[in-house]
């Protein structure tokens, strides 16, 4: 290894730019060497600004470029298990962003290949285990703080959604956040999940089921409900409310400034991921990059990126068919105990 990380970024769009800008602004000892996008302009557009990181529109070609020590994966998801076996084809630490795979046979593939090298080399972008919030909530859980949890109250709002987003994708896309962040907290798995939707918003695109309601029960017979809403029209908002047997915590209420001025008060909203999820990201790469360094992970792996596969898979058929599903995990390897 040489003393700054060399990466691959695989994938140039919103989140791929943004974790290079990342890497070379607030995350120390790493570098991108290579850039992959299959739209070549987009690939050149990002590399432009970074000394000496080559521009490709094959993925497996950035992998294998020189200098790269670890490969951060940021194409749509239906790409991700490709890019991973490539990595994991050269023994490269790889932080892919969520969802893993789309499906849940793609991750048990991913499994499959981490399982022959008999280590984990895969972390999957659930930031929000990066959060500072979250990780106040996780630390009073875990010390008992309110008791054996009963509930978790989780609302998802985004002010809008990309016109490729379907009514699919508010389970697979956005309600996986919740799967991760739920199983994270709680120590448990996600056992079955019963999906309705109300009457869709005007502001949804036509056909799109949105807002949707999702009830998750657990291993430890904790009810997991969510609120996901993608075009709520007003920001972006991401709260949780533990209900435990001594009493309760939440999240997420955004409360970092109030103004109280002509008889009025108030504070602001963000109005994306990116901003409300800055520092976690950063986090995130930080100790992603600090671990890599060292050919290791520092956060959720393959199991994880596993078992909210399998989630998203019972969550979308409980939609289509109305009915509650169960969730089909496998055996849980030595590897991810
Ligand atoms: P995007 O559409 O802005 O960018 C995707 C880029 O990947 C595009 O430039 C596209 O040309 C490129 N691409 C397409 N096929 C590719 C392939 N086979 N190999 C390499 N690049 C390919 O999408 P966005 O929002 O940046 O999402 C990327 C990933 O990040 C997705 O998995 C998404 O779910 C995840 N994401 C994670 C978030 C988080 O909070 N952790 C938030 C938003 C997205």
């Amino acid at each position: 290894m040489s003393s700054t990380l060399g990466i691959a970024v695989i994938g140039a769009g919103k989140m791929g730019s943004d974790h290079v800008r990342r890497i070379g602004r607030t995350v120390g000892g790493a570098r991108v060497v290579a850039v992959a996008d299959p739209d070549g302009d987009r690939a050149k557009e990002v590399a432009a600004g970074l000394e000496g990181a080559g521009a490709h529109t094959d993925p497996a070609a950035a992998i294998a470029a020189p200098g790269v020590e670890a490969v951060l994966i940021a194409s749509p998801g239906a790409a991700h298990e490709e890019a991973v076996l490539h990595a994991l084809a050269r023994e490269l630490p790889v932080l892919c962003e969520k969802p893993l795979t789309p499906d849940p046979a793609g991750a048990l593939r991913v499994m499959e290949a981490e399982l022959r090298l008999g280590r984990r080399l895969v972390q999957v972008g659930f930031m929000r285990r990066f959060d500072a919030e979250y990780e106040r909530l996780k630390e009073l859980l875990d010390a008992g703080g309110i008791g054996r949890p009963l509930f978790l109250h989780c609302r998802h709002r985004n002010a809008s959604s990309p016109a490729f987003f379907t009514s699919d994708m508010l389970i697979s896309d956005s309600v996986v956040h919740e799967v991760d962040a739920a199983r994270w907290l709680l120590g448990q798995e996600v056992t079955a999940v019963t999906v309705l939707s109300p009457t869709a918003t005007a502001a949804a695109p036509e056909g799109v089921r949105d807002p949707r309601f999702v009830l998750l029960e657990t291993s430890g017979g904790v009810i997991v409900d969510v609120e996901i809403f993608v075009n709520c029209g007003f920001g972006y908002q991401v709260q949780c409310e533990a209900v435990g047997e001594a009493g309760t915590a939440r999240i997420g209420d955004g409360h970092a400034m109030v103004v109280q001025s002509a008889g009025r008060w108030g504070g602001e909203i963000d109005q994306d991921f990116t901003v409300r999820f800055a520092d976690a990201y950063d986090r995130q790469l930080r100790r992603w990059v600090a671990a890599a360094a060292r050919g290791r992970i520092a956060g959720p792996d393959v199991w994880d990126g596993y078992a909210a596969a399998a989630v998203s898979r019972a969550g979308l058929t409980a939609a289509h068919s109305g009915t509650r599903t169960a969730v089909d995990l496998v055996e849980r390897p030595a590897l991810y105990h």
